[in-house]
């Protein structure tokens, strides 16, 4: 069996960066609630009576995507998973408590990073727009700026990257998923690394963790 991994962190914190290393190294899936609602952003919600009509306008403006629609993702990506790192899930008190009825981990990890850098790093992303991957103006810049080394695609900045969804992304953070790392965190599988060390140092030490339950 592959291992079942926890990436808990802020906006910003590098859990899709390092993800890809996990997913290469382990062979475990990506499961990860921001592509899943990104790839979906205009599907209709308005049948739930919610205060707007599609993910996509809750995701521009910073806000959390409402439960019953994260929830259900999640659910049926981890019952084909063998093995899994979660990324962006659970973002609150309540779908921690949906997770404990649908899996158990092997590791919880949670990255601290300082709000100043985190905000350097999300307004300096750049997404390539054909393959999703991930790079920054300055600390992780491709061969050609603007051209996705992967794929050749255009790289573009995400709507909630730009300053202020990306403050409003961190007080959401402090106000519901903060709770979520104290829950877990008296647990025997909960670590805390730096995430505030260089790509390649913050690998070292995840890949440490998991190996310990690989
Ligand atoms: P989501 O896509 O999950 O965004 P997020 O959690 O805000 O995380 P990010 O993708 O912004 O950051 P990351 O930690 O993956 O960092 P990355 O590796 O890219 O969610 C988007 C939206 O979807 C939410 O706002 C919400 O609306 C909705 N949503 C998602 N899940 C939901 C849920 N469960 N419930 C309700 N709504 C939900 O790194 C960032 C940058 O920093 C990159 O440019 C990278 O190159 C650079 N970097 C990374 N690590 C380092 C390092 N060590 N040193 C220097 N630079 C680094």
């Amino acid at each position: 069996m592959n291992p079942k991994i926890l990436l808990l962190g802020p906006p910003g914190a590098g859990k899709g960066t390092q993800s890809s290393n996990l997913v290469s190294e382990f062979g475990v899936e990506h499961v990860t609630t921001g592509d899943a609602l990104r790839a979906n952003k205009e599907m209709d919600i308005s049948d739930l009576g919610l205060e707007y009509d599609t993910p996509g306008e809750y995701m521009d403006r910073g806000e959390l995507v409402p439960d019953d629609v994260v929830n259900a993702i999640v659910e049926k990506a981890l019952t084909s998973a063998d093995g899994f790192v979660l990324d962006g899930y659970p973002r609150n008190l309540d779908q921690a408590e949906e997770l404990e009825s649908m899996t158990d981990l092997d590791v919880i990890v949670s990255l601290s990073v300082s709000e100043d850098e985190l905000v350097d790093r999300l307004t300096g992303r750049r997404v390539c727009s054909e393959c999703g991957e991930n790079y920054h103006v300055e600390f992780d810049q491709p061969e050609e700026a603007g051209v996705c080394d992967a794929c050749g695609g255009e790289l573009i900045q995400r709507e909630d990257d730009r300053e202020e969804a990306v403050r409003n992304r961190l007080e959401v953070f402090a106000e519901n998923t903060e709770p979520v790392i104290e829950y877990y965190s008296d647990r025997e599988e909960f670590v805390e690394i730096d995430g505030e060390q260089s790509l390649e140092g913050v690998w070292a030490d995840l890949q440490a963790t998991v190996d310990e339950v690989a």
